[in-house]
């Protein structure tokens, strides 16, 4: 049974959305906890009313990055976990804690990346005027909202869109590939050759939704 650990900043629906897939569909594995470095991130609430341990490192008792990551690793580690989940969990890490993780840690960003990697990617896709949008799951790496990307959600950008339609109609489709990826993962699924990550067997890793 794999043991997966899911760090959260805030609504944590990513979150919510693996928790229900798991006992869904019944995952061989646990969420051994979901940690987040707020004391008042709402998926906190979610994650306890489902039997899930929690857990808050509040960053901001910290005098810098590196001390914070380096307590968030001791944390997490105590749960002795095969996968560790980024959902929306905001911030940078260090170059010692994603090395620590090295291929078994996953991020959802919501655009399709390399494209408007940081932050206010809805207003970025609106502002260049791209005819289509999404989302990407991918291995994290030292590089921000870069890895190997083991898939992406299009979605298309509609008139009269705003940042807030839009990035609904990317979250939706959030909620379909992250518990897919997930599940790539603890089956064993994946690998990374050349920077690509395969799936075997093979299965679509661009999803295109026609979802308004
Ligand atoms: C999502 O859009 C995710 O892609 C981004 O932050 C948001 C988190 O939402 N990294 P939630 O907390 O999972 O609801």
């Amino acid at each position: 049974m794999s043991s997966i650990v899911i760090l959260i900043s805030g609504r944590g629906s990513n979150m919510e959305a693996i928790v229900r897939a798991a006992q869904k569909d019944a995952w061989p594995a646990q969420i051994a906890a979901v940690i987040s470095n707020r004391p008042d991130a709402a998926g906190l609430d979610f994650a306890r009313s489902h039997g899930i341990q929690t857990a808050v490192l509040d960053h901001r008792t910290f005098q810098d990055r590196a001390s914070f990551d380096a307590q968030l690793v001791e944390l997490i580690d105590s749960f002795n976990p095969d996968l560790v989940v980024l959902a929306g969990f905001m911030r940078i890490l260090t170059g010692d804690f994603v090395r620590h993780y090295a291929g078994k840690l996953l991020n959802i960003h919501p655009s399709l990346l390399p494209l408007f990697p940081g932050l206010h990617t809805h207003e970025q896709a609106l502002a260049a005027g791209v005819s289509e949008h999404g989302a990407t799951v991918h291995f994290v790496t030292e590089a921000l909202d870069h890895g190997p990307m083991v898939i992406q959600a299009k979605v298309p950008v509609l008139p009269g869109d705003t940042a807030d339609t839009l990035a609904k109609r990317v979250l939706k489709q959030e909620h379909v590939i992250y518990p897919r990826a997930v599940r790539w993962f603890i089956d064993n699924r994946l690998s990374i050759r050349d920077n690509q990550v395969i799936v075997s067997p093979a299965e679509a890793q661009i999803l295109i939704s026609t979802d308004q």
